[in-house]
């Protein structure tokens, strides 16, 4: 029998997991057809593969911010699947931490409120998550531009802003989707140093979208995705 110790803790399971845009349609199309894969606790993996094979399509899936056509997706040895829609939300603002291509920041806000934002969605009192907004701003490299707004920000400082929102709540998993692809080299290059600190000092689990081949060398494990399916 195994030791405790030697066994391998998942975060997330996923299982013959399908999603077909326009079903009904004379034209569906398949975007995920049977998707089986699991992520260890504390891993950072990239997920690959040419525009239109399902990469975002697969990310919006497994954060719940849409609804498989079929499969399991399991969190933590929950299956998440089918909870109801108020459930999903609560999991989510609880467990889940999302980095968007374009940032995805209100302008109207400024750094700190914007970092604020699920705790705010969850209805936590300012005197309560003030001190974990201003440690999260520091561990991304953001100290004092907490009154800045997003258009007084480089689009790079923008993005750390976004990963800032995405672990203040301490998510189980962080999903990224073309975190840097708006990004120039330089840029890139600190937002992935970010998100490798956040596995390394705090054991985040982490799966990034990129078509940058280089992101290879930064990450434990690539997955390639083809049409739908996982090629590798
Ligand atoms: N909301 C949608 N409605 C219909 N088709 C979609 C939708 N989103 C994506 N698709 C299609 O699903 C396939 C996979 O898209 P996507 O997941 O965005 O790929 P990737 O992120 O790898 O570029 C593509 O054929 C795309 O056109
Ligand atoms: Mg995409």
């Amino acid at each position: 029998m195994k030791k405790e110790s030697e066994k391998i803790e998942y975060i997330l399971e996923v299982e013959n997991l399908h999603k077909t845009y326009n079903p009904d349609s004379i034209s569906p199309v398949l975007a995920l057809k049977g998707i089986n894969i699991k992520f260890e606790k504390g891993e950072f993996v990239a997920l690959m593969g040419r525009s239109g094979s399902g990469k975002s399509t697969f990310l919006h899936q497994v954060a719940l911010l849409d609804t498989p056509t079929k499969g399991n997706i399991i969190f933590d040895g929950k299956n998440i699947s089918d909870l109801d829609d108020e459930e999903k939300n609560k999991f989510r603002l609880d467990s889940i931490g999302y980095i968007f291509q374009d940032y995805a920041l209100l302008p109207e806000l400024n750094l700190f409120e914007n970092i604020s934002l699920p705790m705010m969605a969850k209805g936590v009192e300012e005197e309560e998550y003030k001190k974990d907004v201003l440690d999260v701003i520091k561990k991304v490299g953001l100290e004092g531009l907490e009154n800045n707004l997003p258009s007084e920000l480089s689009g790079g400082q923008q993005q750390r802003v976004s990963i800032a929102r995405a672990i203040v709540n301490k998510p189980k998993i962080l999903f990224a989707d073309e975190p840097t692809a708006n990004l120039d080299s330089e840029s890139s290059k600190s937002v992935l140093d970010t998100m490798r600190s956040l596995v390394k000092d705090y054991g985040q689990t982490v799966i990034m979208v990129t078509h940058e081949q280089e992101d290879d060398d930064i990450v434990d494990r690539t997955i390639w995705l083809k049409d739908g399916v996982i090629e590798n």
